[in-house]
């Protein structure tokens, strides 16, 4: 029996990566900051639905210091560790106000390099593995509009690209999965247009694609692949006078 762990399993994301990998028979361990209710619930509902095991264990991106801890204390080794915790914040905050903008950061970014690290250097060891995280668009190019979060995307996609550089010749998998906007709690009520919008759901099967086609970079809807493209050749003397 395959194991894959899910960090950040309280995110509508993480939910549907849950299913999505216990469908496919493998046994769950849902990490997340708060195991509350409806994560116990969440597990109970896999555990019987998919006739696998889930456990739940609490994890906190922000609390560095107990990562190696919380490696140690999972039962085993996952086979796949997919992370999907993070913050969007308050661009408007985090742009005057450095204790914002450094739990952005410290979340999006070092939260992964943290953990991240951990279990590269397990799976390096045993020679296998897969390591599947999610990225955003947001990381490819600046914007007024989120470029707190977005130079967190970016550091952390930057960061997987070598990850998976350093740990492919040792047999171990790294996917950087790149959604554009995905109608979750993080975006709340805002109105984004239903053709760039993806379900969660949706990026749950994009994650198992990552995993199984053992994908590098995939993105969630591939029309957000063109629009980048495009918004990254736009010259930088008219990409600031533009208003988005
Ligand atoms: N929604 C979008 O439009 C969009 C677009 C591109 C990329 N993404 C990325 O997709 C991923 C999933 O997000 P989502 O859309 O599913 O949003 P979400 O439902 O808000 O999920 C974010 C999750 O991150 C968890 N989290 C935040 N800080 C944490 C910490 N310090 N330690 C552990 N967990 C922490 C939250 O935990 P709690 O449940 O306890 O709050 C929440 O479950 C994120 O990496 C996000 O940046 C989202």
């Amino acid at each position: 029996m395959k194991t894959a762990l899910i960090l950040g399993s309280n995110s509508d994301v993480g939910i549907a990566s849950a299913h999505r990998f216990a469908k496919e028979g493998f046994d769950i361990y849902l990490a997340t900051r708060n195991v509350n209710q409806s994560q116990k619930n969440l597990a109970n509902d896999l555990a019987i639905r998919y006739q696998i095991s889930c456990e739940t264990f609490q994890f906190d991106a922000l609390d560095t210091e107990v990562h190696p801890q919380f490696v140690e204390n999972l039962p085993l080794i996952p086979d796949v560790v997919i992370s999907v915790f993070g913050v969007l914040g308050d661009q408007e905050q985090a742009s005057r106000n450095f204790k914002e903008a450094a739990r952005v950061v410290n979340t999006n970014f070092l939260g992964n390099v943290s953990i991240l690290g951990l279990f590269a250097e397990k799976f390096e060891a045993i020679g296998s593995g897969s390591i599947i995280c999610i990225s955003s668009v947001a990381g490819e190019r600046g914007r007024k509009s989120n470029y707190i979060y977005g130079s967190s995307k970016a550091a952390l996609t930057c960061y997987l690209s070598g990850l998976r550089a350093e740990l492919s010749s040792f047999g171990v998998h790294v996917a950087t999965v790149i959604p554009g906007f995905i109608k979750t709690k993080m975006i709340g009520d805002m109105q984004t247009p239903a053709p760039l919008t993806a379900l969660p759901e949706e990026v749950g099967e994009a994650v198992y694609k990552a995993f199984s086609k053992k994908k590098s970079v995939i993105y969630v809807r591939g029309i957000w692949w063109l629009i980048m493209l495009i918004i990254k050749l736009i010259p930088e003397n008219i990409f600031k006078k533009l208003n988005f």
